[in-house]
């Protein structure tokens, strides 16, 4: 019933709630194998292609080490080096790497990219983000909700994911939620609400799985009761820099802060980001924001204050992409 092998790994669209539940179990597992001494290599012998169009610090690694921790090598194409794109198509591309690798990993720009690169390589493809969707990650918050969740299972967990709900994230924790029948509320100014036709996509899964989908511009209701505060950054990559001037005042009213967290009416309330994350100026584009925009010298998405908090487990969600990833190629390709 869960036979995953040789399946793309494009988007959770594509996958039922029952195997989106049997990877997080396999995570689960994996992660305890690990932590005890006891994991099997079930990739020996396996050569796998990462491709990275965009930068990336925890879902590149996440795959190195989950590849090697289960007797897999791995090759890394970045940005620039290879032909991919300037001299060869990704239909071509597909085809010459699927006739050396058992597996190929994929970050980058249109999800069609991956989408054709999936249609014509021969071997499972992973999508390790793309501007509408960044599946691996919703598994690696899953899990990480269902070990922060107090004993809940998802579909008893409620959270609010605020900010730019338009962009991978808000689309990617929209599917996943609705998927496993969660109470999602996407807080954000209506400009950045998921597309129409992807909202109605999640509406009609959340019929059959009791999911409850609701998108909202008012924060105090938005945030009311939840479990969980999830945020991103409010200009995500491949996006213009020039965004940065007119969406900040858009999204200050969402930027998640100790007043918000009390707003939820949970004590236990915790907070999530998939990182990497503005909240301080110890970064290059941080300390540039916060001298042209004094407001946010505190943080921009979410407060310094927040980040450091007892409330935060954005640590434990950034491991979790490591146990999850490994899962995912398993279950695709493990022996
Ligand atoms: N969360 C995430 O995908 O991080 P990276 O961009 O560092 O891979
Ligand atoms: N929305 C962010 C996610 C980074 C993991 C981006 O695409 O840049």
């Amino acid at each position: 019933a869960f036979n995953l092998r040789n399946r793309n790994f494009l988007k959770l669209l594509d996958f039922t709630p029952r195997e989106i539940q049997h990877m997080l179990e396999l995570a689960a597992e994996l992660k305890k194998a690990k932590y005890n001494g006891y994991e099997q290599p079930r990739l020996k012998g396996k050569n796998i292609a990462l491709i990275f169009e965009k930068a990336s610090t925890r879902t590149r690694c996440a795959f190195e080490v989950a590849a090697y921790d289960q007797g897999a090598n791995v090759t890394y194409l970045g940005p620039s080096g290879s032909q991919i794109g300037y001299k060869e198509s990704m239909k071509d591309t597909a085809r010459v790497l699927g006739r050396m690798y058992d597996g190929i990993e994929y970050r980058g720009y249109g999800q069609e990219i991956v989408e054709d690169l999936g249609a014509y390589a021969g071997v499972p493809v992973w999508n390790g983000l793309t501007d509408e969707f960044h599946p691996t990650q919703i598994l690696a918050d899953f899990l990480t909700m269902q070990e922060h969740g107090r004993g809940k299972q998802l579909h008893e967990i409620t959270f609010a994911y605020l900010g730019d709900a338009r962009n991978n994230m808000g689309n990617s924790l929209m599917v996943g939620a609705a998927k496993m029948g969660m109470d999602i509320r996407l807080v954000a100014p209506k400009a950045f609400w998921p597309e129409e036709e992807l909202v109605a996509q999640c509406r009609a899964i959340a019929e059959e799985t009791g999911a409850k989908i609701t998108l909202t511009d008012d924060v105090k209701e938005g945030v009311q009761g939840c479990d969980f505060l999830y945020t991103d950054v409010w200009v995500s990559m491949g996006e213009a820099k020039e965004a940065w001037a007119e969406r900040i005042n858009q999204m200050m009213p969402y930027q998640v802060n100790m007043e918000m967290l009390k707003a939820t009416g949970n004590p236990h309330v915790k907070f999530m980001h998939c990182l990497p994350a503005f909240h301080g100026e110890d970064t290059v584009v941080g300390k540039e924001l916060a001298q042209e925009y004094p407001m946010l010298k505190d943080g921009v998405e979410v407060t310094d204050e927040v980040v450091e908090s007892k409330h935060s487990v954005v640590f434990d969600e950034a491991e979790n992409r490591l146990h999850t990833i490994k899962a995912i190629m398993v279950a695709t390709l493990g022996q």
